[in-house]
């Protein structure tokens, strides 16, 4: 199986969303049965998209980008993932955005990772090559099962940039990962994947798919990036 992963990050209201959906539908995208199209929007969206999804019966997967690392309880204006539940499969943890600008640190991250798979959600756990080793030994330290979260290779330099790395080089990267999850669970590659160079990420061997930013919030390039690997 093969994985295109969407992240908005802040951007797009419910209306935007929306009208951004019918742009994806009216490009009529191959989605094949072996490619997994997953999209992680802001909570606000979710709901009404999930509805507009059903709606135009497009193979299309939600996720979120955060999740709170508390359980249920008194954290005025956490999302838990018990929230989330009824909303998404998916849910990005660790984006070095969030690193860097919510001070997160890899035992949230971890933590974040256990109430998700408590809750039936996916964690797509985001990785880059300073903190690999330490984030990985933080989801073993609270037994998380690695088999069942997704991991991103994503180096901060070539995040939002148009400077995406050597796939060659993300391959190598990927395939320590790969290592230290004991072979068991999917690994992307994450930085300035567009339409153009998609295919060789995910041509690799250890690589098995991609996370997208700024290729995702227009439909006609995320769509040329589902054509691409259809
Ligand atoms: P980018 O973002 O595709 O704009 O580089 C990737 C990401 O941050 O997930």
């Amino acid at each position: 199986m093969k994985y295109v992963i969407g992240n908005w990050k802040s951007n797009q209201n419910i209306t935007e969303s929306l009208i951004w959906l019918d742009g994806l539908s009216a490009l009529r995208p191959r989605f094949s049965s072996d490619l997994a199209v997953i999209l992680c929007l802001p909570f606000t969206d979710i709901a009404a998209f999930n509805h507009k999804l059903a709606d135009l019966e497009l193979p299309i997967i939600t996720g979120s980008q955060n999740v709170s690392h508390m359980p249920p309880g008194k954290h005025t204006g956490e999302i838990t993932a018990n929230m989330l539940s009824e909303l998404v499969s998916y849910c990005i943890v660790g984006h070095s955005e969030r690193r860097q600008e919510f001070s997160e640190t890899s035992d949230v991250v971890a933590l974040k990772a256990r109430y998700l798979l408590e809750n039936s959600i996916t964690p797509i756990v985001c990785i880059d090559l300073p903190y690999l080793d330490e984030q990985v030994k933080a989801l073993f330290n609270l037994d998380i099962e690695v088999s069942r979260c997704f991991f991103v290779y994503e180096p901060i330099s070539a995040i939002g940039t148009g400077k995406p790395v050597d796939p060659v080089d993300a391959n190598h990267v990927a395939g320590q990962i790969a290592f230290l999850t004991d072979n068991q669970a999917p690994i992307l590659y994450g930085g300035s994947v567009s339409q153009d160079n998609v295919a060789s990420f995910v041509n690799q061997s250890k690589i098995n798919g991609v996370l997208v930013g700024t290729d995702s919030l227009e439909p006609t390039l995320f769509a040329g990036i589902i054509n691409s690997l259809s």
